[in-house]
């Protein structure tokens, strides 16, 4: 729990403290051979009737928002460590240099330092999947009871922590589905879950069922769906937060709750992470709710194409050719799935549900993990306006995206002899012609791509308020850029 205290109070308490403070000389010889505010660095001094935590923040230079985030998270696993449970804690030191940018990010830091994913496993002889409705509440519940206080901490920043807490909810929601085993989570699963979450906003739910996605035609995803015993599904999300408003933003994201590759299997090798291929449509889901949440006055509809990729008598084979949103594509590699399912969902969200503006997020690519790594995300777009307003946001998030060009050469790479279009490009560009590809379903609407393959997932974390597996990538990107959209789209 994190509220803001008009002074401190209480057993335990936490400072933020620079590098060459005055304070610290002040404190005494012992202390100030202990501690010298080095970043990253802490202290603990215990006493009878208080007891406090000195947290080093290093000189104050290049101190950027994530950096801020990595403090307040460091701050938060020691006092885990030491068993403390309620804890007053003077934030003042960041707000004064960062102003309040970084009370957001000391909220996030504190909650996200100490998520961890609670493993759960099936029990044998029962149904393994997990009622969505434990998902109401995601992460653990907060363990330590913060009291800000300080500069910043005044009544005045109330709404900054509510927005903060619920966008460190919405993160942990993001990393609880994609760390979710994949047999714990089948594409319907996913789907409740969602609605689950999304229940006390006024986001307005619609699923389309495998039925229906084969009566209506889209084959790729009722196709590769199809290849497993959980069927698929579309699930629409509409929020309204500017009734009178034209502009609907439609946010796309790639929902495979596990992908082995189908006949064009994965090796073995190439098979850890498989269940984290819905992190797109995570973080969809995570920042469609931050917006509900927050009220903020945009129009978005989300499309969520749901499935398994699998082998099974009915599986799409190397050579077909299907009829995938409005054009026919030959499929030359049945692992590149997730492509397939994103052009029928662009199209289901023009045609059906009136979008015009189109954001799809996915783990598209190995590509891009290959050029970028852990720690940056690919993306396109065709228009700057558009691309203008996601690059804002992400300077209030502290994610990275490298955006990549595109011309008619990579085009070409993606024309067939059979089709209008093929799933797979030549031996280079893998994240470029996947891009193009999607853009093809677009329908010269303004177009952004994000390929989150790399970013969504990690070994080993580099930051305290990243956990190992799922990171919950792209949900801030995607709710700051609606909070940049507000009011013009
Ligand atoms: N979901 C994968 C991409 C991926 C790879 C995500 C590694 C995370 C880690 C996607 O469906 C895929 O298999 N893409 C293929 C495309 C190729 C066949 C053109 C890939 O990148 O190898
Ligand atoms: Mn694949
Ligand atoms: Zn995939």
């Amino acid at each position: 729990m994190i509220e803001l205290a008009e002074e401190k109070s209480g057993e335990f308490q936490a400072q933020f403290v620079f590098e060459k403070d005055p304070k610290i000389a002040a404190w005494g010889r012992e202390i100030e051979r202990a501690f010298s505010g080095a970043y990253r660095k802490s202290f603990y001094v215990p006493g009878d009737r208080k007891s406090v935590l000195l947290v080093g923040c290093g000189d104050g230079a290049a101190l950027e928002i994530l950096k801020v985030r990595e403090l307040a998270a460091f701050a938060a696993r020691t006092l885990k460590e030491l068993g403390i449970g309620r804890c007053c804690l003077d934030i003042g030191p960041l707000t004064e240099r960062l102003g309040e940018a970084s009370l957001i990010q000391i909220v996030l830091g504190l909650m996200l330092g100490t998520y961890e994913y609670q493993a759960r496993c099936g029990e044998p002889g029962q149904d393994s999947r997990i009622h969505p409705a434990e998902w109401k509440n995601p992460g653990q519940e907060q363990q330590v009871c913060y009291q800000l206080y300080g500069a910043g901490a005044g009544r005045e920043s109330r709404e900054l922590v509510d927005e903060a807490r619920e966008l460190a909810r919405d993160l942990m929601f993001v990393r609880d589905m994609v760390n979710t085993p994949g047999n714990l989570l089948r594409p319907m699963d996913f789907c409740r879950a969602i609605q689950q979450y999304l229940k006390d906003t006024r986001v307005e739910a619609e699923v389309i069922s495998y039925e229906q996605l084969k009566f209506l035609g889209l084959s790729g995803l009722s196709g590769i769906g199809g290849s497993s015993e959980f069927p698929p599904c579309l699930l629409v999300l509409r929020y309204r937060g500017r009734p009178g408003a034209q502009e609907n933003i439609g946010l796309i994201g790639k929902g495979v709750t596990c992908d082995t590759g189908g006949y064009c299997l994965k090796a073995a090798k190439s098979m850890a992470g498989i269940k984290g291929d819905m992190a797109g449509a995570a973080a969809v889901a995570g920042a469609v709710h931050g917006a509900a949440a927050r009220g903020l006055k945009v129009n978005l509809t989300a499309v969520l194409p749901l499935c398994e990729n699998r082998i099974s008598p009915s599986s799409h084979l190397p050579g077909d050719v299907i009829f995938c949103g409005g054009k026919t594509v030959e499929i030359v590699n049945t692992d590149a799935e997730g492509r397939l399912i994103l052009a029928d969902a662009i199209s289901y969200g023009i045609e059906k549900e009136k979008i015009t503006h189109v954001l799809d997020i996915a783990t598209l690519t190995g590509a891009v993990w290959q050029a970028l790594g852990y720690t940056i995300g690919g993306s396109m777009s065709d228009d700057e306006a558009f691309y203008r307003m996601f690059e804002r946001g992400l300077a209030s998030c502290g994610e990275r995206y490298l955006r990549f060009p595109f011309g008619e050469e990579h085009e070409k790479m993606i024309k067939s002899d059979v089709a209008d279009l093929k799933n797979v490009g030549e031996d280079c560009c893998g994240v470029i012609t996947a891009g193009l590809f999607l853009r093809h379903f677009a329908k010269g609407l303004p177009w952004i791509h994000l390929d989150i393959a790399g970013t969504a997932w990690n070994k080993t974390p580099l930051y305290a308020f990243d956990s190992k597996g799922a990171t919950g990538a792209g949900a801030l990107s995607l709710y700051y850029f609606l909070k940049e959209a507000e009011g013009l789209l």
